[in-house]
């Protein structure tokens, strides 16, 4: 047996030193290098880490088309859930599902395992940071005690194969944390990097050999990175986030990696007294309490994967007390509004540099498409010019630097929603005569920003009861 030896680990990234350090080198965060012990799990090994000396045995070698024995995916039913995983659990896999502490990741598995045990699959809940009284009591709350969902709190890895290897094989296995877990493999405490990968290592490895579904539950650091498990997503099959913002009651489910299906696809629920419950149309719930006359309101019609989201985008332009104006936002991204701004500025004569600028995206909803350039253009214009936009309007389209109004993918689907949800015309880039929606005859289609400022500003001349 080699000698054992002491290596310090990022608890952020996962780099791996021989030595202390107060900032990591490879991550660049500071206090984040902790000592853990002779790692038995190592990078890319199993067990005995890098310097096994066993001898290989030869394993037999399949070829491509061959016999699938079950349907490959487990449907839980919980239609959001169906539509964030691309169409159900698949067996053999190992599923991350990462989001803040509190944000309601039990909740929603505890939910899907007692839909799935309902359906006859068996489904086994290894609660690491729970009582069994505590699940009891949040089964009894979302009313699926009565489903025969296997129990357990356990965290050592060992034990809790050996639980699952009798009896007949489970299809579905959920484990509630991945933080909490520790394997007799690795010395470290549980929660360290070393430990987590070690014990992730030995779970992803039992759902490759037996086909059961494996998920993964992870907490989310303040920075939004899953803490230690961020080393897991590569070696998971999935990773699904379960985000939300406080105060609201609506949670996200994005999928940010998916090896059997597609990425981008959101899933949308609502937190209630009785569970989650799945909002099917979340159009209605970002565009919530809207008043047609007020001024900087713009409603984006964006794309959330193959679903097309309509949502309000709110600007706030005031005039500014400071040096340095305020830019503060909400829901999108910071440098893609410097950049807004800068093309108002340089191709549209419009100024904000004396006022401060506020955008808020309703709902709290997070947007992360260029496409909503157009949508945040407009809300800003009409803001500074005190113009309200129309009430029945749509707008969506990306912004290059020289002021062109770029088109976009899905013009069809997102036109198809806003009319559904009673939407009477469209800005959007020009190009796209191609789609057949009756909204396309009703739209304005600006070649440059400076055509839609032009635009809102000669509204001002349209309406009668204008001061
Ligand atoms: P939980 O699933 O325990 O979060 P996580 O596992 O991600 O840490 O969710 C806890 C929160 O959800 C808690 O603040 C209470 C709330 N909740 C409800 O509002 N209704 C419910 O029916 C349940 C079970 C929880
Ligand atoms: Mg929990």
């Amino acid at each position: 047996m080699a000698k054992p030896r002491i290596t310090f680990i990022c608890q952020s990234c996962g780099a791996v030193s021989n030595r202390w350090a107060g900032k990591c080198d490879a991550c660049g965060e500071w206090n984040t290098i902790v000592e853990e012990g002779p790692s038995g799990g190592g990078i890319g090994g199993g067990p005995g880490g890098l310097r096994s000396s066993r001898k290989g045995r030869p394993v037999a070698l399949a070829s491509l088309s061959g016999e699938i024995e079950d349907a490959p995916r487990i449907v839980s039913g919980i239609g959001e859930l169906d539509r964030a995983t691309g169409g159900g659990f698949v067996r053999g896999s190992a599923l991350l599902v990462g989001g803040d502490p509190g944000i309601g990741k039990s909740t929603l598995l505890m939910q899907a395992a007692a839909a799935l045990a309902r359906n006859g699959h068996r489904v086994v809940y290894v609660s690491g940071e729970e009582a069994v009284a505590q699940v009891r009591l949040r089964a009894q709350r979302l009313g699926a005690a009565s489903a025969p969902v296997e129990l357990a709190a356990e965290t050592n890895v060992e034990d809790i194969l050996a639980t699952l290897a009798e009896g007949k094989r489970p299809d579905l296995v959920i484990l509630d944390s991945i933080q909490t877990l520790w394997t007799d493999l690795a010395d470290s405490a549980p929660g360290t990097v070393t430990q987590v990968r070690a014990s992730a290592q030995s779970v992803i490895r039992y759902a490759k050999s037996t086909g059961s579904a494996v998920v993964l539950v992870g907490h989310v650091t303040k920075e939004g990175q899953i803490a230690g498990p961020r080393v897991v997503e590569h070696m998971v099959d999935g990773v699904l986030y379960f985000e939300g913002e406080g105060g609201h009651h609506y949670r996200i489910l994005r999928t940010v990696k998916n090896r059997f299906g597609p990425t981008d696809e959101i899933g949308v629920f609502e937190m209630s007294d009785g569970g989650l419950r799945e909002v099917s149309n979340p159009s209605e719930l970002f565009l919530g309490e809207r008043h047609a006359k007020a001024p900087g309101a713009a409603v984006f019609a964006g794309m959330e994967g193959t679903r097309p989201v309509l949502v309000e985008i709110q600007a706030l332009v005031a005039p500014s007390p400071l040096g340095t104006p305020r830019r503060a936002i909400v829901g999108w991204d910071g440098p893609r509004l410097s950049m807004v701004l800068a093309v108002l500025e340089a191709h549209c004569g419009v100024r904000f540099a004396t006022n401060d600028v506020y955008l808020n995206v309703a709902g709290g909803y997070r947007i992360s498409e260029p496409a909503a350039d157009l949508a945040v253009a407009a809300a800003l214009v009409s803001s500074l010019t005190g113009l309200a936009l129309p009430a029945d309007c749509v707008y969506f389209g990306e912004i290059s630097l020289s002021g062109a109004v770029r088109p976009v993918a899905h013009a069809q689907q997102r036109l198809k929603e806003a009319e559904k949800l009673g939407f009477g015309q469209a800005v959007m880039p020009a190009g796209l005569e191609e789609t057949s929606a009756a909204m396309v005859r009703r739209s304005f289609q600006p070649s440059t920003l400076a055509d839609l400022v032009a635009r809102i500003a000669g509204s001002r001349r349209g309406r009668p009861d204008d001061d």
